[in-house]
């Protein structure tokens, strides 16, 4: 299958995946769910899913083992692009070409939203009893608490929102980046692994780390440049949303070329982690080539 047979497919399968692991519809709070579907469904490259199952085939994983990491790591973006796009955070009213949830559904249920998806998605790993045995489902639980939590995500978040005022050197820049975005993309590839039957600390799930947080770093970069490169309509969500907060970004230290090589030199060492895995790793190999030449 050609890879953008398989990112199409990857696309079509989460959404189906996401719609069925949403709340029933006898929810006691119909506009949560209504505000939480409008955030999860219809949009979105789904690079964290395609992660996850590219991941899974380069490891031999089964599909349906897959699919509960596929669906939370999508399901925690999407809560983390409610909030980032908040009055309080980046006041960004656009998001996947929609207006933003807090503009859909005002700022309380916006903020809402996003903290029941973030439950949704531990429910789901939780509870995927039938698919992952007890001990892959404490350990996916950990993984993913840990790498959006306060020293990951939610950290470069916080780090995010000081920046402006604060400034940054390039590599303060580049932990913000590794944490903010770096963290969760690396733990699509390791709750991958898991799902596969894979152990921390073994040298292939060392190779997916240097592999993921170089990609994860790539992401943000690439997210900085197109910031000042795209349009909006082409992005779906507000260009120029850095330059408004005054952001410091890799574009502003390094300029558009600086930013681009750097970007480049982060695939390069991406590849480099895989140089020791065959055929198997080839869609891995692919997705830093798609998210490098990516237009929004
Ligand atoms: C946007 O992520 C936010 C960042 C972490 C840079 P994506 O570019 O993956 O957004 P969607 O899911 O395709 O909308
Ligand atoms: C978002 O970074 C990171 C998280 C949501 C955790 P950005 O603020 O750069 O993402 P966009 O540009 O709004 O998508
Ligand atoms: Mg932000
Ligand atoms: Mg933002
Ligand atoms: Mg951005």
């Amino acid at each position: 299958m050609s890879f953008s047979g398989f990112l199409n497919q990857v696309r079509e399968h989460t959404e189906q995946l996401l719609a069925d692991y949403l709340p029933a519809d006898s929810t006691p709070a119909p506009k949560l769910r209504e505000a939480m579907r409008y955030s999860l469904l219809g949009g979105g490259k789904r690079v964290r899913a395609a992660l996850v199952y590219a991941t899974g085939e380069m490891l031999n994983g089964e599909q349906n083992k897959l699919d509960p990491a596929a669906a939370a790591v999508e399901i925690i973006h999407a809560y983390s692009l409610v909030h980032d796009d908040l009055p309080a955070m980046d006041d960004d009213d656009l998001r996947r070409g929609k207006p933003s949830c807090h503009i859909a559904f005002g700022e309380a249920a916006a903020v809402l939203a996003g903290d029941a998806l973030q439950s949704l998605a531990f429910e789901i790993l939780a509870q995927s009893n039938n698919k992952l045995s007890p001990s892959q489902r404490s350990q996916m639980v950990l993984e993913l608490a840990v790498a959006i939590g306060s020293s990951g995500m939610a950290a470069g978040q916080v780090i995010d929102l000081a920046a402006s005022e604060t400034g940054l050197d390039l590599n303060a820049l580049e932990q913000m980046h590794r944490l903010k975005t770096g963290a969760l993309i690396r733990s699509s590839c390791r709750l991958a692994a898991i799902a596969s039957g894979h152990h921390a600390e073994t040298p292939t799930f060392l190779a997916l780390d240097q592999y993921s947080a170089n990609l994860g770093l790539c992401f943000q970069i690439c997210d900085d440049i197109l910031d000042v490169t795209a349009d909006t309509e082409q992005l779906g969500k507000p260009s120029g949303s850095d330059d408004a907060r005054l952001m410091p970004t890799y574009v502003t230290l390094l300029g558009l070329d600086g930013a681009q090589q750097a970007a480049d030199h982060c695939s390069e060492r991406a590849l480099d982690a895989l140089a020791d895995f065959g055929a198997e790793a080839s869609k891995l190999r692919q997705l830093v080539q798609y998210q490098r030449q990516r237009t929004h």
